[in-house]
């Protein structure tokens, strides 16, 4: 029987997952998709790196090996920054390969293009791990846009930052303390830059609003504000619970959307999420308020997503039906 046959870009917690989930849910994977699926090839920066990957599998630092493989059907994309990801993910998408894809800041920048590409090339590019890690936020919008009109979106994107604040609200300890045992526990990177200035959850409300609209968003019309400068003296002072919040408000002048710490009184859908959980509160004329919540980054849940994706693509036919 053939197999469907992937190759993985990156191969760090999300990348390693994705491996994982293929090669120990093949029974599943048959199951739902009527043939087994090969992890062909994995790419990655230092080929060097001990890693447990049977031998049968290329690893390789070198993207056209990928597209010298014969037969391949998809790549699932998992390495972080904007190139050489965009390149990768275009000489794919040009060989005719379907995408999947975590890497929230390509698909901020160059999220449109990619999709544009792929419709011209026709294939397609999923992109649910990019927005809130396990949460399948995006399909959830895709089902709802349909017939709702989508009218506002508040959400808490980035977990290391609820993490902070939750931690130094609950315990009275400084910015600092708190940060620094997020980055022991593994929740924020050596550079939280991303995290803690509100850039990751930019990322992840600007990918929103161009789903929404289908537009390209003007990045200099969205505020962002992180919660480097927030004390525990600012938490225990304010009315309510202080949360860092992305927000897309649609109306007739279109969408707005700003990211930033705002206090949150007891009745907000957002107030009880705590730790390092996101969760999204999305509101449609016609259905009213959804919640929903989950775990926002980790190997398991957001290379899960991932696999969702893909099989989602490949299930129905060889030729899969484009939702987006
Ligand atoms: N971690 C999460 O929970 C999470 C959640 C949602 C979305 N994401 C997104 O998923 C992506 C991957 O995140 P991650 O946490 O798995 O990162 P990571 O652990 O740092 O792994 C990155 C992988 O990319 C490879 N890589 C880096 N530069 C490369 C290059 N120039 N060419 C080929 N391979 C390259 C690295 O290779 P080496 O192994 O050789 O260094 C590594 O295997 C990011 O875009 C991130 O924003 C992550």
């Amino acid at each position: 029987m053939d197999s469907v046959k992937v190759a993985i870009l990156g191969f760090g917690t999300v990348g390693s997952g994705i491996y994982e989930i293929i090669s120990e849910q093949q029974e599943r994977l048959e199951k739902v998709l009527g043939r087994p699926v090969e992890v062909a090839a994995v790419l990655v920066k230092d080929c060097s790196k001990e890693r447990t990957i049977p031998s049968d599998v290329l690893v390789t630092d070198d993207f056209d090996d990928i597209l010298r493989l014969s037969d391949l059907d998809a790549v699932f994309e998992a390495i972080v920054g904007v190139e050489p990801g965009y390149t990768y993910l275009s000489k794919a998408i040009d060989a005719g390969l379907h995408v999947v894809t975590a890497n929230k800041e390509l698909f901020a920048y160059r999220g449109l293009e990619l999709k544009q590409r792929a419709e011209e090339r026709g294939v397609n590019v999923r992109f649910e791990a990019t927005v809130a890690g396990g949460v399948p936020i995006i399909g959830a919008l895709c089902n709802l846009l349909r017939m709702n009109q989508i009218v506002k979106i508040e959400a808490i994107l980035n977990g290391t930052s609820n993490y902070i604040l939750t931690k130094m609200r609950e315990e009275q300890v400084s910015f600092d303390q708190a940060l620094s045992e997020a980055q022991r526990l593994g929740y924020a990177e050596a550079d939280p830059t991303n995290d803690i200035e509100g850039f990751d959850a930019l990322f992840k409300v600007v990918i929103l609003a161009e789903l929404l609209s289908g537009q390209k968003v003007d990045w200099d019309e969205v505020y962002r504000k992180g919660i480097s400068h927030i004390t525990a003296y600012d938490l225990a002072q304010a009315n309510g619970r202080i949360k860092h919040i992305g927000r897309l408000v649609i109306d007739g002048d279109g969408i707005h959307a700003d990211v930033r710490p705002i206090s949150l009184t007891e009745s907000h859908k957002l107030y009880p999420i705590e730790g390092v959980d996101n969760a999204i509160v999305v509101t449609g004329d016609l259905v009213g308020e959804l919640v929903f919540q989950g775990p926002g980054a980790g190997k398991l849940p957001t290379a899960s997503v991932m696999v969702e994706d893909f099989v989602d693509l490949f299930k129905s036919a060889r030729k899969p039906v484009d939702i987006f």
